[in-house]
């Protein structure tokens, strides 16, 4: 509404409960904290800029590795002082735990924190007015059921309109050029490793008219590059407009036909969801970005079954011989896991060997941590904590030297940049490479917002440095006097 009086918004902002998330772990996470500040802004709840300003205060966790679950004890501990010192002067603060922790270790952390007062799974943020208010009336409650989860329900349930609201508050408070777009959630492949299939459940797509819907809402608030989102994400599937079956290739083209949004990207990808309409979009498709964060894990064929992973290294390296013959300037990139149980030398070398075969542009690198009730936890021929270290070095030491060398080809080439922000120097601008590394270059703020045509110059520690390519030549139209000559 127009000019409304300051006095009266900020009366209506002290009537506003605040709410602070705190998130742990991957991007999926999160899409969902800002999922549940949405389901709390229709109960009344305005985002709170620290916790200690919050009247509640929720931990969206993360279970994927040991280290990343007992961040969330750790934190537990920090927020009962602070609730305790609330109480104090007379404010009640309450503190939920959502995520993968809570969908793992809901009635482990009602036991171990009592400063808790609910617990919500990643299937049920859709109840999280009624249980903030359980827990406002004193009640504490546990909601990780999966029969009553309603995947997507936070996304596509909210009332008309209040998606839009959100996108309007986003906008004022911080613009976003490129954003996330979760389109699947949960897993099936279960992953000998792996918690996902148990934390988040089966696969689920969501709908394409659901998908494209806050696609548009997207690039109507500025938005012109969106990233899809899903566990797997190119499990995808869903029915198209025609009645087919669509997998994720189909919905790509759909969604470039918005107006507006000029660039596509996707993560997770398993290598047996690459399919031929997938790999032809990378060929075919001019806003899909030349990247694919396709992980392998293990170089080594007896460590991939024991994964589970249910491809071999040869599978892998074919698959990726034909994504780079869809497209050659394909940035590629991976995630990988040392020490897994039974792990010999030998098979670490497989791992190090498909790296120098594939040449990765980035990777990302983990020591294998047992997870309670995952098959591998139980194996008995765990790797020593020192051996995984001294593994991890190595091939870290590998993946550097690989980005290093693809971030290096890039110098010389003119890329479109999408500018985002301004950088840390006066005077500059930074934006995306289309193989996802920040691109620093001098010129007017102006620019933020729009793609522009950039020459790479110099390579810098985690990012490129570059100019404005001149605008491309007109074609020159002789002057009369050459005309006559
Ligand atoms: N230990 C170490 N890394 C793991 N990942 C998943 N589970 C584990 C585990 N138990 C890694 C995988 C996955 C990434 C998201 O996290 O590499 O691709
Ligand atoms: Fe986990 Fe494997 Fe599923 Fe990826 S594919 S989420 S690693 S079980």
């Amino acid at each position: 509404m127009l000019g409304q009086a300051p006095d009266v918004m900020s009366g209506l902002d002290r009537d506003l409960k605040k709410v602070f998330v705190k998130t742990y772990g991957c991007q999926m996470n999160v899409y969902d904290s800002e999922r549940m500040m949405d389901a709390l802004a229709t109960a009344g709840y305005a985002a709170a800029e620290t916790a200690e300003s919050a009247d509640l205060i929720l931990l969206n966790t993360c279970h994927i590795r040991e280290r990343a679950s007992e961040k969330v004890y750790s934190e537990l501990g920090r927020l009962r002082v602070l609730k305790g010192e609330a109480a104090e002067a007379g404010r009640k603060v309450l503190i939920g735990v959502a995520g993968c922790v809570a969908q793992a270790e809901g009635a482990e952390i009602m036991r171990r924190a009592p400063a808790v007062d609910l617990v919500v799974g990643p299937q049920s943020y859709q109840r999280l007015p009624a249980l903030v208010a359980d827990a406002a009336a004193g009640k504490r409650s546990i909601e990780t059921d999966f029969a009553v989860a309603q995947k997507f329900s936070v996304l596509d349930g909210l009332p008309r309109g209040e998606e839009s609201r959100r996108l309007d508050r986003e906008a004022t408070r911080d613009k976003n050029y490129s954003a996330f777009l979760t389109v699947q959630e949960g897993c099936d492949k279960f992953c000998t490793f792996c918690v996902v299939p148990y934390t988040r459940g089966a696969e689920v797509s969501r709908p394409v008219a659901a998908i494209a819907a806050e696609a548009q809402r997207l690039v109507a608030h500025g938005v012109r590059e969106v990233t899809l989102l899903g566990q797997n994400v190119n499990a995808w599937h869903g029915e198209g407009p025609d009645g087919n079956d669509w997998g994720l290739g189909r919905l790509l083209f759909h969604l470039a036909e918005i107006p507006g949004l000029d660039r596509l990207r996707y993560t997770t990808s398993h290598p047996r969801d690459m399919d031929d309409a997938l790999i032809a979009a990378h060929r075919d498709l001019p806003a899909l970005m030349p990247y694919l964060h396709l992980p392998v894990q293990s170089g080594s064929d007896r460590i991939l079954a024991a994964m589970n992973r249910r491809h071999s290294r040869a599978d892998y390296l074919r698959l990726v011989d034909r994504v780079r013959a869809a497209r050659p300037d394909i940035a590629l990139s991976c995630d990988f896991i040392v020490g897994f149980p039974g792990e010999t030398e030998a098979d670490f070398a497989d791992t190090l060997s498909i790296i120098d075969t594939v040449g990765y542009a980035a990777a990302f690198s983990f020591k294998y941590s047992p997870r309670p009730g995952t098959p591998a936890a139980t194996q008995a021929d765990q790797v020593p904590e020192a051996e995984k270290s001294e593994r991890l070095q190595r091939l870290q030491a590998s993946v550097n030297r690989h980005a290093r060398v693809f971030n290096a080809s890039t110098v010389g080439r003119t890329a479109e940049v999408l500018f985002e922000r301004k950088g840390k120097r006066p005077g500059q601008i930074v934006g995306r490479s289309p193989w996802l590394l920040p691109v620093h270059v001098d010129a007017s703020a102006t620019l933020i917002g729009t793609i522009g045509r950039v020459v790479i110059e110099t390579l810098g520690t985690n990012s490129l440095n570059g100019r404005l390519a001149a605008p491309a030549a007109e074609p020159r139209i002789p002057l009369p006097m050459e005309a006559t000559a």
